[in-house]
């Protein structure tokens, strides 16, 4: 298995890229099964999660080919619908297959995801939201039978909560359905809004994209001519390495980033006396010459993303006062503390607020991967520690991020990939 070795305490600076977003880029591949012919992707993050979709489409009876960030796909031959456990157990964004096989099979049988190390996680808005359309679901023996027998129709739908998949779910079956959907309550976040804006270009007519209510008028089963797509670049990939450039109180910059969508980030960053600069498609980082506290709580697009709660723990760990974060979305996202505490970090937890107190001196140490966005913390840690730090169990960030040591190498970061 392979670990990261970080020698920390250096200041970074320079360019960096910032790759297309993961969570775009997943919906847009279960898109594709909507779709009458080849589709072209470019911008894709050569991440595992990616990989792993990828792959469940493949086993789907899809053809695709993924090279130097561009993906062809063409689900034509589709001939099974049979998401498995094998590979949804490896990640549970393979649920985006469930609305998209629906629709254009009349059934499906998806492994149900179950929890994950933030949280419960459950399914319930996806299942639902599909039984309003017409859907009959069952859950036998771990996976979501799903059968539409008369296809599936318009609905309006109002969403008990916000949900990022689940909203991405309803928005393909309703593509393909027969009437019109609307939506209430759906998800605003840019990677939703890309997906609506590929659906609409190839046929299916979506009012209101950008905001919680959507009206989509579906093709009736007539499947969609999808065009050309480039990913959307990754804002939290983006604000990950902006944290990098703050941790280490550096003058960094950043490439091929969406400035517009990194507006919470920006602020808070912003407030802890971080000087930020925006271009047309590139945003640096400056030091600041008093790291200020801040209070953070975590909430749907446009607010605070809870994809950046751990990164900025771990920065507040470094600011001059106490920092109050609270997590409001997923019940168990605290798991980076434990590994924080243990590189010297004061922080105390109650309930779904973490509380702060810095600045803290980080000290190296040996410390383990828990789940995406902790681990990206623990590396934000190891940069401002003084000595080495070893971060194990590392296959979560390859999950997310492509090329991370390599790029925080070019920043001028001491980062190895070594084998245990
Ligand atoms: C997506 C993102 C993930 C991000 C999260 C919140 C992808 C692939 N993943 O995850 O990186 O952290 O949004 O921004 O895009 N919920 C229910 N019932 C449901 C669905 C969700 O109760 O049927 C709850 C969840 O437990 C959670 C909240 O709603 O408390 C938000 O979850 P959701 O937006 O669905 O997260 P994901 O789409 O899984």
């Amino acid at each position: 298995m392979d670990y990261l070795e970080i020698e920390g305490s250096k200041k970074l600076n320079g360019t960096i890229t910032v790759s297309g977003a993961k969570n775009a880029a997943l919906p847009l591949l279960t898109c594709t099964l909507l779709g009458k012919t080849s589709v072209h992707i470019d911008n894709v993050p050569n991440v595992a999660d990616v990989k792993t979709l990828l792959q469940l489409l493949e086993n789907l009876g899809a053809k695709q080919s993924f090279e130097n960030n561009q993906v062809t796909i063409n689900t034509s031959d589709v001939n099974s619908t049979c998401a498995n456990y094998d590979i949804v157990r490896k990640m549970r964004a393979s649920i985006l297959t469930l609305g998209p096989l629906l629709a254009r099979f009349g059934h499906c049988e998806v492994s149900l995801p179950g929890g994950c190390a933030i949280g419960q996680r459950p399914i319930d808005l996806h299942l639902k939201a599909l039984e309003q359309m017409g859907a009959l679901i069952e859950i036998r023996q771990g996976y979501v039978i799903a059968k539409a027998p008369k296809s599936l129709n318009g609905a309006n739908i109002v969403f008990d909560k916000i949900t990022v998949t689940g909203s991405e779910n309803i928005i393909m079956a309703a593509a393909l359905a027969n009437g019109i959907t609307t939506l209430s309550n759906v998800a605003k976040e840019p990677e939703v809004v890309q997906l609506c804006k590929v659906l609409n270009k190839g046929g299916a007519i979506i009012k209101g994209i950008g905001t919680d209510e959507l009206e989509i008028q579906g093709s009736g089963g007539k499947l969609l001519e999808l065009n050309d797509i480039t990913v959307i670049p990754d804002r939290i990939e983006a604000g990950t390495y902006l944290c990098a450039g703050a941790i280490t109180n550096s003058d960094i910059t950043l490439k091929n980033v969406a400035s517009e969508h990194l507006k919470a980030v920006i602020s808070k960053l912003t407030c802890m006396g971080y000087k930020i600069e925006k271009d047309k498609n590139s945003i640096s980082i400056k030091s600041s010459s008093k790291i200020l506290p801040i209070d953070i709580k975590t909430v749907e697009y446009p607010g605070f993303p809870t994809d950046m709660q751990a990164q900025f723990m771990a920065l507040c760990t470094q600011a001059n006062g106490t920092s109050v974060i609270d997590e409001r979305l997923f019940e168990n996202r605290f798991m980076h503390v434990s590994e924080l505490l243990r590189m010297g970090a004061d922080i105390r937890l109650s309930s779904h607020t973490a509380t702060v107190y810095g600045p803290t001196k980080l000290t190296g140490a040996d410390v383990m991967a828990t789940d995406l966005r902790a681990s990206s913390a623990l590396v934000l840690a190891a940069l401002a520690a003084k000595g080495k730090t070893k971060i194990h169990r590392i296959y979560h960030l390859d999950r997310g991020y492509e090329n991370l040591e390599g790029k925080l190498s070019m920043l001028g970061a001491s980062i190895k990939r070594l084998s245990e």
